[in-house]
């Protein structure tokens, strides 16, 4: 039989201006259209191989099965072997080049490595647009990690027309995207719960009435490389997304001790000259994007800092790829 087996590298994704809500929970349809941009340095590999020696799907995620996780693999992975038409059950493994306990193990890079490997594996050959809309429906974040370089997802009218693309290429503006891993517990809400609140919150609505304006205004910013304004809107985009969901209830705090300390010395930093903006997920941790001459400037700040355990220093970087190396 012939081998049905493939490997593909996806990067992680911040984004400048958020996702957060659902139109289709199913089919996870934003809200809103989000901007982004692919990290360089935060990676997911992943290889699958489909075969009839397989009685049962096997999925390894940074060496370790975990059932919650593995069930939402799985059901990605039918989706794929019903477009294929096969049955065949799967072997997964997938690793972070990031530590794992760094609490970044995003479900963008994964969902993206795993779509754009499995469809290979299946001899599928889908186009970019097809595969960001099959990475949105594992996790909406995903398919922005398709495409290359800064990436604009419209949330479209159905699941058709709701995918990423390149908006600009990773080379199109010399930033730094400096990931301060911030100490603290685990994350609590994960994205697709914490999402689900948003309509308890009295901002919510207020939010999407100024969304596509943002949305606008921020890919001319980046085609002008205006930064300081350009910094302005994505520091104003976290605290609004923050401000989202400190007002749900049940409030959700992503924030940790260390998250107000490089928030406060990234601004302290600007005021004295050195460049940088903040931007904050759903998490504890920061990422500063800054013009890349300041990069190390700010990492020397950040390691001043107890509560940041790590940096990781990244620059617009490519989409998901197909890699020859497997993993098993
Ligand atoms: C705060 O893509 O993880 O990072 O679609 O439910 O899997 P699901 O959610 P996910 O949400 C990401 C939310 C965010 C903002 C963003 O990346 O735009």
């Amino acid at each position: 039989m012939k081998k049905l087996k493939a490997t593909a590298v996806a990067p992680s994704n911040i984004a400048f201006i958020k996702y957060w809500g659902k139109k289709d929970e199913i089919l996870r349809l934003p809200e809103n259209g989000s901007v982004s941009v692919s990290l360089s340095n935060l990676l997911t590999k992943t290889t699958v191989e489909f075969s009839s020696e397989y009685q049962t799907d096997k999925i390894i995620i940074n060496k370790a099965e975990d059932k919650k996780e593995a069930r939402r693999v799985i059901n990605h992975l039918d989706r794929i072997r019903d477009l294929a038409h096969i049955n065949e059950k799967s072997k997964v493994v997938s690793s972070n080049n990031f530590p794992a306990s760094s609490g970044l193990a995003s479900s963008a890079s994964g969902f993206a490595a795993l779509t754009l490997a499995a469809t290979k594996a299946t001899g599928l050959s889908l186009t970019e647009k097809e595969l960001s809309v099959l990475a949105r429906i594992g996790s909406g974040s995903a398919c922005r990690s398709i495409p290359n370089g800064i990436v604009e997802w419209k949330e479209g009218k159905d699941s058709d027309t709701s995918y990423a693309f390149s908006i600009f290429p990773p080379h199109h503006w010399a930033i730094g995207i400096i990931v301060a891993i911030v100490k603290g517990e685990k994350k609590e809400v994960g994205s697709t719960d914490g999402m689900k609140l948003v309509n308890t919150s009295p901002f919510f609505k207020e939010r999407l009435l100024n969304i596509e304006w943002k949305i606008k205004k921020i890919k001319q910013l980046i085609k002008e490389k205006n930064f300081p304004l350009f910094g302005e809107l994505l520091e104003a985009e976290a605290l609004e997304l923050h401000a989202i969901t400190l007002t749900t209830r049940p409030a959700i705090i992503y924030w940790q001790p260390g998250t107000i300390k490089v928030m406060k010395l990234v601004q302290k930093a600007r005021s004295e000259g050195l460049l940088g903006y903040f931007t904050i997920d759903a998490g504890p941790h920061v990422y500063i994007i800054c013009e890349k001459k300041n990069v190390s400037g700010l990492v020397k700040r950040l390691r001043g800092i107890e509560e940041v355990r790590n940096i990781i220093v990244n620059e617009p970087g490519e989409g998901a790829r197909i890699v020859e190396e497997h993993l098993f």
